[in-house]
């Protein structure tokens, strides 16, 4: 199968061809995917209350991606809100490509009533992700939808194919819609505790999933909310995890799965329990007060409707999540996107060259309350960092804005860019020494969570780090007053997002970016600004071709 351009030929035309290829943005004879997507405001009803909502093509949540690894999407958002808009993608890597990332320190916002067609190319990837609008607290009234990218058609899947494939985005909800918590975070507060859960944009009952009898479904589940944890479960059904955001998985079977903000799972459900309907169950985790919402699993030809209490799950016990991330662990002899097993990756044998500590914090600033990483609350720029940086714009940031451990002094406010080189192989350890569950995300990667740990993170601790056989995924948790260490291979150029998943936090200033830089202009490594680039603040009215 020939999927992979061979840029390293020497014939002399193959190269041109390549080049010429590169100034598009896209590869070779994968195929492509068009979509159109209108941006409006649009009356939900998600809790039972009119609310103002989000929507793409009239649709909320937004219309599923289906795509194969390495096939081209090219997406044009017209945006016909009255608001600055831009869309983002969860766990999708953009290889030589931040250009497409969508958010605010890659891309100028798409201005109200106009337009932008990303290129996006799912190269290497296969799994479940979800797209969510990046910028003024839009996840809170929509915008948001599944990514599923499908194995190609000869490499295997480590499960036979399921009946059916079904995608729930669940997530907590606020009644108050997206402007109003936009004012709650700039005047200083935290969001309020939310008023209910969502599962594909409705609450309780809001969606029925058919299954026949003594069949195998799939089903993939995204944590799309704002601001909690939550445990997904089927009554009367076990769960047999397969994937993790592109990662398949030992087969084990649970009763339940923690979510975190931002993280995907697939599950194997077989329908073989008597006919008739269960819940499908959500409930926040580790909150004092417990929301919950249900769906139906209704088998084929039921004449049975749900009943009895929705099964619990675990609400506050920490130390049954850790144990269960503990046992997330990589099917080392099955295919993920290419051929060979994942497992001839041998993440744990190669030596990390530096350490970098990632402390978050609570801190206020000015009287307000920010978020902050190494005691840097992110301030956005006036023009997006990636292209300040193509048109060597200064004064917009500089490289090391941001300390590469924790210094415990005070909280400030500043553009935080942190500089790392091509190809460094990096363990990055996230220390948690507040109280809450944090959920942290790196744009442009997949990393190996190797270890969990309780207190404060030492170089002994790394004894007890899984090197064999643990997951590459996109977002990590990192529980209360505890460590998550991580791995991470800098192998693609560009300007990312480090973001805590948790969007009050985020929007806050407890996110900043990682310029993975080379000095070589190869479009090998990187490709140049697209034709179509957006330009605003100080990058207005430059050129964008310069070759
Ligand atoms: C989309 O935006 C481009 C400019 O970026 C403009 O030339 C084009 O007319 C727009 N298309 C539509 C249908 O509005
Ligand atoms: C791992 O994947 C292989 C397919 O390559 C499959 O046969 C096997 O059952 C899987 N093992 C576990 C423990 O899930």
């Amino acid at each position: 199968m020939k999927s992979y351009c061979n840029v390293s030929s020497s014939s002399l035309i193959l190269v041109l061809v390549t080049i010429l290829l590169f100034f598009t943005s896209v590869n070779c004879e994968d195929p492509y995917r068009f979509f159109t997507w209108k941006v409006t405001y649009g009356d939900i009803y998600p809790l039972g209350l009119k609310q103002q909502g989000i929507l793409i093509n009239g649709q909320f949540p937004g219309p599923q991606i289906d795509a194969v690894t390495n096939e081209n999407l090219i997406i044009s958002v017209y945006n016909y809100l009255t608001e600055p808009f831009l869309i983002s993608w969860n766990g999708i890597q953009h290889r030589r490509n931040s250009w497409q990332d969508g958010v605010s320190g890659t891309n100028c916002p798409i201005p109200p009533g106009k337009n932008f067609t990303y290129t996006l190319q799912v190269k290497d990837q296969i799994g479940s992700y979800f797209y969510f609008p990046s910028l003024g607290m839009h996840k809170a009234a929509g915008a948001f939808g599944s990514i599923r990218i499908w194995s190609r058609p000869r490499i295997p899947v480590p499960f036979p194919p399921p009946a059916g494939d079904f995608v729930l985005l669940a997530g907590d909800w606020s009644k108050l819609g997206h402007r109003r918590l936009r004012r709650v975070l700039e005047n200083g507060h935290n969001l309020p505790f939310p008023d209910g859960l969502l599962i594909n944009g409705r609450g309780w009952n809001g969606n029925t999933f058919t299954v026949d009898q003594g069949k195998t479904y799939r089903f993939r589940i995204s944590n799309v909310g704002l601001t909690t944890s939550i445990n997904f479960r089927i009554q009367g059904h076990t769960l047999k995890l397969v994937e993790v955001e592109g990662s398949h998985t030992l087969q084990n079977t649970y009763s339940s799965l923690d979510i975190h903000l931002g993280q995907s799972y697939s599950v194997l459900v077989t329908a073989n329990q008597p006919v008739k309907d269960y819940y499908i169950v959500v409930s926040t985790r580790f909150t004092r007060r417990v929301l919950t919402t249900t769906s139906i699993l209704h088998y084929s030809y039921s004449r049975i409707g749900v009943s009895g209490p929705a099964p619990p799950g675990p609400t506050l016990d920490i130390t049954s999540s850790v144990f269960q991330a503990r046992t997330i662990r990589w099917n080392l002899t099955a295919s993920g996107p290419r051929p060979n097993p994942q497992g001839s990756y041998h993440y744990g044998l190669i030596k990390p060259t530096r350490t970098i500590m990632l402390a978050n914090s609570a801190p206020y600033i000015n009287g307000k309350q920010r978020y902050a990483v190494n005691s840097v609350s992110y301030l956005e720029p006036d023009t997006p960092l990636k292209l300040a940086d193509y048109f060597n714009i200064p004064g917009v940031f500089y490289v090391g804005g941001i300390p590469t451990s924790p210094t415990g002094g005070n909280a400030y406010l500043q553009t935080a860019v942190m500089g790392a080189n091509f190809h460094e192989y990096v363990e990055i350890v996230f220390q948690n020494w507040e109280d809450s569950v944090q959920s942290w995300h790196i744009d442009g990667y997949a990393f190996f969570v190797v270890g969990f740990g309780s207190g404060q993170w030492a170089p002994n601790s790394r004894g007890r780090y899984n090197l064999r056989d643990t997951v590459a995924r996109t977002t990590t948790q990192v529980y209360p007053k505890s460590w998550t260490a991580i791995f991470v291979a800098l192998d693609n150029v560009g300007m990312w997002n480090i973001r805590s998943e948790n969007w009050a936090r985020q929007y806050l200033g407890q996110q900043f970016y990682l310029r993975v830089y080379t000095p070589s202009k190869s479009l090998r490594d990187e490709y140049p600004v697209p034709k179509n680039a957006l330009l605003c603040g100080r990058a207005s009215g430059r050129v964008t071709r310069p070759f």
